[in-house]
């Protein structure tokens, strides 16, 4: 389904602050055309980050790999060892993949 909005995995951490403040903890919000939504939440919960991130005046910290819809993976190591296709899929079939580094990686992610 298309969705007006979509978040996956979204997560933000404002790392200025001591020892970094993660604020938005796997985040997943799907919002469908003509549906009227709410926002609630006590002071500090985190939705002017929320709406900051979604209205892109701000970015969200990592995830982007495990949200992607699509991974190509190239491999299987560097330099001369790469070049490769490893894998390609969705993350959910790439951290299934026991050649793929970003398979072991995204393995503990998702
Ligand atoms: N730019 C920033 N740098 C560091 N910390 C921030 C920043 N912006 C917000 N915070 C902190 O992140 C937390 C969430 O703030 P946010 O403004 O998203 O909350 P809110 O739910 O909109 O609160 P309110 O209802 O008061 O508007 C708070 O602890 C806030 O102090
Ligand atoms: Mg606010």
């Amino acid at each position: 389904m298309l969705y007006l909005l979509e978040t996956r995995g979204l997560s933000k951490v404002y790392k200025e602050t001591d020892g970094g403040l993660e604020i938005l903890k796997d985040v997943n919000f799907q919002l469908t055309e003509g549906s009227i939504v709410v926002l609630t939440g006590a002071s500090g919960s985190g939705k002017s980050t929320f709406l900051n991130i979604v209205g892109a005046l701000d970015k969200p910290t990592g995830n982007v790999i495990k949200c992607a819809d699509w991974i190509i993976d190239l491999g299987p190591d560097a330099g001369e060892h790469g070049g490769y296709l490893v894998a390609e899929g969705t993350p959910e079939q790439i951290a299934k993949c026991k050649k793929s580094w970003t398979g072991k990686f995204l393995h503990s992610h998702i």
